[in-house]
């Protein structure tokens, strides 16, 4: 059944074996969807050089070869592409395997893989920013599609919990009052704030904090207690921005930099030993081939610190270690900002030389832009400060008709584009229930719900008896492709914007096909299109970590 669903695996295999024979040689037909055609195939303008042939010549001969069984016509368009309508009976046929199907056309991965998706990642006691949100919606969205298509996904938080700025706070907790208070999330970037000024201004305190960070590190019980509360306090703050977002991020997911550091003293041994390290400057730095900087030097990965500490690398090296060698993963991917792409790169290309990474892991930065205010500089508040990852919620759900709503809309507008690029946070535009935005998909979602209740009635076979109603049929079979290319890039606006025109296709369709006023088979038909755009808006919104609510 999965077979046919997939249109363009079966004019691929079908188109395969031409072009073959007007190759000399397999090549990949490389059928994709195409706004000019049901599919397109822009293989002959590749072969042209080999085959020093006009692309059109190619493309023409082979259409002339192909047998596509009446599945489809195929035609050669513009510089030399093919061209291919699919038959109206092979979009029922498809829909048929469909209706049966609860996995709407998706089969579960043949060759499930261990992932290690690494994601939110915020730092305790200072409040989660932007970038923090960015990564938190990008990594969910990713978890849960690698989910469904059947691999194991293990969800890592890694966590900034530990380093020299806790001598500090802990200090401060000490030197205020109401430790034991409940303090929200506010509370805690204030806290973090205060500690800072007492830090810059006193120099007892500045000595009191560095001792501190001795005795944590070296296992005080009384800091050790401090410091957890700090932690667990920071935990409980970031668990309610998840649950408010709707994230599948759990506090079994917390792993923070604190449980790798008995490990690190390790990492540098045996770096050392492989001979990796190099001293500079007191430090012990790493300095894998091909990382130059602007003055062509190499740019050391610091792997101990001049005062004997480890930073940020350290904990990244016996984090990866962890990973492959303990939890087993196939697959690293750490969705992480794009200021920190060369810190990966330069991570895995040293593990990759200590052989913690074996050629048969991969390990793949998943980076994104920045959030912008309407200014196109990074986004702020009034006064100049950074703003608040809380209140930018705050302001979508007041805005918004309801909270799922504000809150769906923000997610949307951070998945709708590409994940490399800046956007503006533009609360307007996000809002908005036209375009490609969360509300536009929640309506049309919840528009069909209610459709199909005042319609009641059984849903029938589809049958085409409208151009709406072949395109919408047509839009209802790219749910596999539009997953597959979303795992396979881990872009998630692959399949936001396949949501999106399945909607669009939908309301044409609502327009112009009557669904009440139908009667007999053609009512069937279309109540059957409708529910099974209903069920694959639901599906994929949910892959996306979008509510999709039967009333709005
Ligand atoms: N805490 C880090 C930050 O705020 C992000 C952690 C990303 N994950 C990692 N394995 N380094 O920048």
């Amino acid at each position: 059944m999965g077979s046919i669903v997939n249109l363009e695996q079966l004019l691929h295999d079908r188109l395969a074996p031409a072009f073959e024979a007007v190759a000399g040689a397999p090549a990949d037909p490389a059928v994709r969807a195409s706004p000019h055609a049901d599919f397109q195939s822009g293989a002959a303008l590749g072969l042209a050089r080999t085959l020093g042939k006009p692309p059109r010549e190619i493309a023409a001969e082979v259409a002339g070869k192909a047998d596509l069984g009446g599945l489809a016509e195929v035609t050669v368009s513009g510089p030399g592409f093919l061209n291919l309508t699919v038959s109206d009976d092979l979009i029922v046929a498809s829909l048929d395997a469909l209706a049966g199907d609860d996995r709407l056309g998706v089969a579960q991965t043949k060759t499930p893989r261990r992932i290690v998706v690494d994601y939110s990642g915020p730092n305790v006691a200072k409040e989660m920013h932007v970038g923090h949100l960015r990564s938190t919606i990008i990594g969910d969205a990713l978890a849960r599609i690698l989910d469904w298509q059947g691999h194991e996904v293990v969800r890592v938080n890694h966590l900034g919990d530990w380093g020299t700025p806790f001598g500090m706070l802990i200090e401060h907790l000490i030197s205020t009052e109401g430790v034991d208070g409940d303090h929200s999330l506010g509370d805690l970037t204030d806290f973090y704030r205060a500690a800072r000024a007492e830090f810059d201004a006193d120099e007892g305190f500045r000595t009191r904090a560095r001792l501190r960070v001795v005795a944590l590190q070296s296992g005080d019980p009384d800091t050790r207690e401090l410091w957890r509360r700090l932690v667990q306090r920071s935990e409980e703050a970031f668990l309610a921005v998840y649950d408010r977002l709707d994230v599948t991020l759990g506090p079994e997911d917390f792993a923070g930099e604190s449980r790798y550091q008995d490990d690190l003293a390790g990492v540098v041994a045996e770096l050392s030993a492989k001979g990796l390290l190099v001293e500079s400057d007191g430090a012990l730095c790493a300095f894998p081939a091909g990382f130059t900087g602007k003055d062509g030097a190499p740019v050391p990965l610091i792997v101990r610190k001049g005062d004997g500490g480890f930073g940020y690398a350290a904990t990244d090296l016996a984090a990866l270690h962890h990973r492959v060698r303990d939890l087993g993963a196939d697959e690293l991917l750490y969705v992480v900002g794009a200021p920190q792409r060369t810190h990966f790169q330069m991570v895995f290309a040293v593990a990759r030389a200590a052989g913690w990474l074996p050629e048969s892991v991969s390990a793949e930065h998943i980076g994104f832009g920045s959030v912008l205010g309407a200014d196109g500089k990074m986004l702020k508040t009034r006064a100049g400060e950074t703003l608040r990852l809380a209140d930018l919620l705050d302001e979508a759900v007041d805005r918004a008709s309801a909270p799922e709503i504000g809150l769906a809309a923000i997610k949307y507008a951070d998945l709708s584009g590409d994940r490399r690029g800046d956007y503006v946070f533009d609360i307007d535009r996000m809002l908005a229930t036209s375009g490609n935005t969360g509300p536009y998909l929640q309506y049309a979602y919840a528009r069909i719900c209610s459709l199909t209740v005042k319609a009641g009635g059984e849903p029938g076979r589809v049958m085409i008896t409208q151009p709406a109603e072949r395109a919408l049929g047509l839009a209802l079979l790219g749910l596999e492709p539009a997953v597959r290319g979303a795992a396979q890039a881990r872009e998630p606006h692959r399949l936001a914007g396949y949501l999106h025109e399945l909607a669009a296709a939908f309301s044409v369709f609502y327009e112009k096909c009557p669904v009440l006023r139908s009667e007999g088979a053609v009512r069937a038909s279309r109540l059957a299109l409708a529910g099974h755009t209903a069920r694959t808006l639901h599906r994929g919104m949910f892959l996306l970590g979008i509510p999709a609510l039967e009333q709005i």
